[in-house]
């Protein structure tokens, strides 16, 4: 199957109930874990590189990874996505250069720092849907900002203070029908990063009512849940046994991913646990051999490890199984489903 449309997935995931988890990627052994970890579980994936991905891999590796992916897994129906395009400009060289879906984050201005008014964040989003649904790819949105953060994508706003910009419900209906997004990531206490949250979060940081009402008064509308690796323990763990130093944090416990999935979430972003994961295992391997210097030596290590943590998620996330599920659709398909049912 060549790389599909976004909406294509999101709207199977809907009507089966399940959610997708969307992972970052910078380098081939991140996507090669990826893809090995959809075959073992027969999931369908979301592969989504960062502007910074992009500038690092630089894209035209990036783009001959994925297509790669995509030729030695024939069964498995990727979407690529670009992951917080800062601006139309961004999201059109993600278009150009074969993504099927793009993230335009109008919650923040083009610095992708500062907090955006709500007549720009509806006037981009909504240039970018005219221009991406021409070409039948997909466009995620963003209401309400995150936390974390201060040096790539992001305000660099604490927990406290990331309480204060969370997706109002109410807008929320109003913002979707105006742009014409096919998805619209929510704000709901979560940040990006590691440092999450300071203790074991409660219903009182972590607002899954958010979700739960914006369900209510939008059930077709895909949400998407940004921040949301689980921080696991384990994985701190490893690191610091092996000289690292990550403090004492929390992230999104799978089981409110697994709630916000009963209630709309169709995409959850996961970066950090797969960073944690890869570089506990690399620690640990030079730990174990200093003398070592190959490094295949500790990049099998790091991908294998993030072949757990992917196919962990699959599978808590319901996508697993659902891989020969997901109706093959074409760009030129949903060019003409779009123009059929205009923003
Ligand atoms: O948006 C946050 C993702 O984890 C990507 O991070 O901008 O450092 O690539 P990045
Ligand atoms: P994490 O940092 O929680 O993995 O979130 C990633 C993300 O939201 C990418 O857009
Ligand atoms: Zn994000």
């Amino acid at each position: 199957m060549p790389i599909i449309p976004m909406r294509t997935l999101l709207d199977h995931a809907a009507e089966n109930d399940y959610g997708v988890a969307a992972f970052n990627v910078n380098n081939m052994e991140q996507i090669q874990a990826i893809m090995t970890a959809a075959s073992d579980t027969e999931s369908p994936v979301i592969v989504q590189a960062s502007r910074g991905a992009r500038g690092y891999s630089n894209d035209n590796y990036l783009r001959h990874l994925m297509l790669a992916a995509a030729e030695l897994n024939p069964n498995i129906p990727i979407a690529m996505h670009q992951d917080h395009g800062n601006s139309p400009a961004t999201c059109k060289s993600a278009i150009e250069l074969g993504f099927t879906s793009v993230m335009m984050d109008g919650s923040l201005e083009e610095d992708g720092k500062t907090p955006a008014s709500w007549d720009y964040n509806v006037s981009v989003t909504k240039q970018v849907v005219e221009m991406a649904h021409a070409r039948g790819v997909t466009v995620e949105a963003e209401l309400g900002c995150l936390g974390g953060i201060e040096d790539g994508q992001g305000a660099g706003l604490s927990e406290e203070e990331a309480q204060n910009h969370l997706t109002d419900p109410e807008e929320a209906g109003e913002f979707v029908r105006q742009t014409g997004c096919d998805a619209l990531a929510v704000a709901i206490g979560t940040s990006h990063g590691a440092y999450k949250f300071k203790k074991k979060p409660t219903g009182q940081v972590l607002r899954m009512d958010v979700i739960r009402e914006i369900h209510k008064r939008m059930p077709n509308c895909h949400m998407v849940m940004h921040g949301s690796s689980s921080v696991p323990q384990e994985l701190i763990d490893i690191i610091n046994s092996f000289g690292g130093e990550i403090p004492e944090t929390y992230g999104v416990p799978v089981e409110d991913i697994q709630e916000g999935i009963k209630h709309g979430v169709r995409k959850i972003n996961v970066d950090t646990d797969n960073r944690l994961a890869m570089t506990g295992a690399v620690r640990k391997a030079l730990a174990e051999k200093p003398e070592e210097f190959d490094l295949r030596y500790y990049l099998k290590p790091a991908r294998a490890a993030m072949v757990e943590v992917v196919k962990a998620r699959m599978i808590s996330f319901g996508q697993a199984g659902h891989a020969g599920g997901v109706p093959d659709r074409s760009l030129a398909e949903l060019k003409t489903f779009y123009s059929a049912s205009p923003a």
